[in-house]
Parts: structure tokens; sequence; C-alpha cells
């Protein structure tokens, strides 16, 4: 697949077929991963890739009774839609966003990315020195895995709402509590077709120069 492509068609899916994804699909998919930039190059990652049914099963739960407190406690602070597309556009996210929670565990399978909590502040005789959350050196290769995923026609969502119950999901699958979840990502073969999603335009966001001076 062309990249560009592969980048452009790289959305949130949701829906998975009950088909399985191997080990080696997962470990190429990894390998993209760690060849993502993280500041330095200190690469903080590890991966925990979890294909045992029940395992699944029981991250699922974790991740269900998160979103049963995410779901509400989003919808009280939801401000008015802006156009009918943009309602519809919530609605249908809602709904397979809904559809997950019910449905993580029977994901083929799920990677967690773990980051050890480290920090990325330094100092010098004026003071700290802030060159960027250390998350922001995962996130990347979250992104990579994901991509590589597409590549292989397999769907994934970039999850976090289980961090209400992180300390449960570390528990199960004994991750030491010196490590963050940063992201929980279920993947599968999808039922629906990759496309490109809607965003807002590029141009109308981009400042050339000068913030706010739009492209002529
Ligand atoms: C930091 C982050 C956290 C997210 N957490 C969740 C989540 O917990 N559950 C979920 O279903 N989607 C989650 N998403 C996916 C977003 O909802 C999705 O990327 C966004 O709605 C755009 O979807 P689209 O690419 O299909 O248009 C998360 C995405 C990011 C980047």
């Amino acid at each position: 697949m062309e990249l560009y492509e592969g980048i452009m068609t790289t959305r949130a899916m949701r829906r998975f077929t009950a088909e399985p994804v191997t080990r080696d699909e997962i470990v190429r998919c990894l390998k993209a991963a760690v060849q993502a930039p993280s500041g330095g190059n200190i690469q903080p990652w590890q991966f925990l890739v979890v294909t045992d049914a029940e395992t699944r099963a029981a991250v699922g739960d974790i991740y269900r009774r998160s979103y049963d407190r995410y779901e509400p406690a989003l919808l009280a602070v939801l401000p008015p839609f802006r156009s009918d597309e943009d309602e519809a556009s919530f609605r249908r996210t809602a709904a397979a966003s809904r559809h997950l929670a019910d449905h993580l565990g029977d994901a083929a399978a799920m990677v967690l990315f773990l980051m050890p909590a480290i920090s990325m502040t330094l100092a010098d005789d004026q003071g700290d020195l802030d060159v960027g959350t250390p998350y922001a050196s995962v996130y990347p290769a979250v992104q990579n895995f994901l991509l590589a995923a597409r590549d292989l026609g397999i769907g994934t969502a970039l999850t976090t709402v289980y961090r209400i119950y992180q300390q449960e999901l570390r528990d199960l699958l004994e991750i030491p509590e010196r490590y963050e979840v940063v992201a929980l990502v279920p993947m599968g073969r999808p039922v629906g077709r990759f496309g490109v999603a809607r965003r807002r335009p590029a141009e109308a966001i981009t400042s050339w120069d000068r913030f706010g001076r739009r492209d002529t």
C-alpha cells in the first residue's frame, strides 16, 4: 500500500470480525512501533500483547466498566453541535465506541503500550527546562503501530479510557506500578471499510509566518 494512502485511511476501527490476527502480524506492527522517534532516542516503551481469551475478557471487563463511567461524564459536558452533520458524526462515533466498550474482549488481540515513569525534565542553573512530556515519546510509536496494522488490513483503535481503572489493569496483567499504561489498542479484521475520516481542513487551522495568517 502506498504510504500516504495508508496514513489517510487509518482511523479508529471499533467493530471486528472473529478472524484471528497472527503473531507474525503483531510482531511486524511492533517492529514498526520501535522505529518511531522518541526524545533523546530514549525509547521509553514496553509492549504487552494479550491474546489469551480469558485474559482478553478480563481486560474487556475493565474497559467496559471504565467506559460506563466515561460515557455519561462526557455527555454531561457536551457543547451544542455546530451542524446536523457534526451531530450525526458524533452519534456514529458514540455508537461505535459503545460497541467497542461492550465487545473489546472479543477483539482478536490487544496491545498495551507501557511507559516507565521517568522524568524528562532537565535543569540548569536558571531552573527547570521543559523539553516536553514523556508521553510524547510513546504516542509516535503507537501511531506507527496503527499504520503498520492498516497496511495489513487490520483495524485498530487507540484507547485510553481504561485509565480510570489503570491499577486494576496493572494487577491483572502483573504490570509493575512504575509503568504507565499509555495506550490500549484492540486489533482485528474490521467489519467496516477503511476510509478517509471527517476532519477540519488543514488549511483552515494553519498559519503561515505569524499566528492567524492564513494562506491566501
Ligand atoms: C489519546 C487518545 C485517546 C483515545 N481514547 C479512546 C478511547 O478510550 N476509546 C475509543 O473508543 N476511542 C478512543 N480514541 C479514538 C478517538 O476517539 C478517535 O481517534 C477520533 O474519534 C477520530 O476517529 P476517526 O479517525 O475514526 O475519525 C482515542 C484517541 C486518542 C488519540
